[in-house]
C-alpha cells in the first residue's frame, strides 16, 4: 500500500482528487467506482472545480458505486443515489445512464445484486475504486465478519455504523438497518483502489487496516492483498501509524521516480 499523509482533509480531497483526474484525463472512457458519506465530499467539490474551470470531461466516463440503503427511493434526501447527485453528478458533464448506484428497493434483490456485477463486468471493471472506511474498519458497508470473497449482496448494518450514520438523519431509528452493497471480492477485483481517511475517529480502523493482520473483522485489511492502493490520510487518521517514517521515505521515492518517468495516470 502507498500510505500519503496530508496536513488536513482538504489536502487529502485535493489529492484525491488529483489521482481521479489523472485517470480521467489519461483514460477518457475510464470506470469509476465511487463512495458516499461525508469523507469524499471534498474530492467531489475539487472534481467539480477541476471541471468548471479547467475543463475536466466527465463526458466518456462510466461510474459504479459501492452501496445504497435498502428501502430508500433515489430521490430520498438520504439515498446515495440523491447524495450522488447533489454532491457531484448534477455539477459535471457526467452522462446519467452512464451513473449506476445499487437499487435500494429492488424485488428480487439477488437478481439485482447479480445484475450489478454483471454491469460492472460489461462496462469492462473498475479502473479505480474510490472507497472511505467505517470506524469499525467496514469498507462499503462490508461489515465486521463479512466474507473478503464476498460479492454484492444485502448486508445488514452494524449497531456502530448506525450510530455513526444517524448525523445524516433526523434520528438514530430512521437509520436503515440494511443496505445493498459490493463485496469484497467485487471490491478488490478494481484495478487500483484510493482509500481516503479523515479524522481522529478512524485512527484505529486505518492503523488496524494498514498495520494489522488480514482479518475479517476489519475488511478494509483484505486491501492488504490488492496490488495497487493508494491511502490518503490526514494528520489524525494517520495518527496511531508506527511506519510513518517508511512511508515518508516511499513518498520521496515515488516522486523523484514520477520526476523521471512522468506523474501517475
Ligand atoms: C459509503 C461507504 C462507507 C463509508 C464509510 C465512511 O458509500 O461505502 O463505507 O465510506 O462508512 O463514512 P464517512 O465518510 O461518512 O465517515
Amino acid at each position: 500500500m502507498r500510505v500519503i499523509v496530508e496536513e488536513h482533509a482538504d489536502a487529502v480531497a485535493v489529492r484525491a482528487a488529483s489521482f481521479i483526474a489523472a485517470l480521467v484525463r489519461r483514460k477518457p472512457d475510464c470506470v469509476l467506482g465511487l463512495a458516499t458519506g461525508g469523507t469524499p465530499v471534498g474530492t467531489y467539490r475539487e472534481l467539480i472545480r477541476l471541471h468548471r474551470e479547467e475543463g475536466l470531461d466527465f463526458s466518456q466516463v462510466t461510474t459504479f458505486n459501492l452501496d445504497e440503503y435498502v428501502g430508500l427511493a433515489p430521490t430520498h434526501p438520504q439515498s446515495y443515489r440523491h447524495f450522488m447527485q447533489v454532491h457531484l453528478f448534477d455539477h459535471i458533464n457526467i452522462r446519467p445512464e452512464r451513473t449506476h448506484v445499487p437499487d435500494g428497493r429492488a424485488l428480487d434483490f439477488e437478481a439485482a445484486c447479480a445484475q450489478y456485477e454483471q454491469r460492472i463486468r460489461e462496462a469492462g471493471g473498475i479502473d479505480l475504486q474510490l472507497l472511505g472506511i467505517g470506524s469499525d474498519g467496514h469498507i462499503a458497508f462490508n461489515e465486521p465478519g463479512s466474507s473478503l470473497g464476498s460479492r454484492t449482496r444485502l448486508k445488514t448494518l452494524a449497531r456502530e455504523t448506525i450510530r455513526d450514520n444517524a448525523r445524516f438523519f433526523a434520528s438514530e431509528d430512521e437509520v436503515p438497518r440494511m443496505a445493498v452493497t459490493m463485496g469484497v471480492g467485487t471490491i478488490l477485483e478494481s484495478r487500483r483502489c484510493l482509500l481516503l481517511a479523515t479524522g481522529r475517529s478512524k485512527a484505529e480502523a486505518i492503523r488496524a487496516t494498514i498495520e494489522g493482520p488480514v482479518t475479517a473483522q476489519v475488511t478494509a485489511s483484505a486491501l492488504q492483498f490488492h496490488r495497487e492502493v493508494i491511502v490518503v490520510l490526514d494528520e489524525e487518521a494517520a495518527s496511531l501509524l508506527e511506519r510513518r517514517e517508511y512511508y515518508e521515505d516511499v513518498e520521496r521515492s515515488q516522486r523523484l521516480y514520477e520526476q523521471q518517468i512522468g506523474r501517475f495516470g
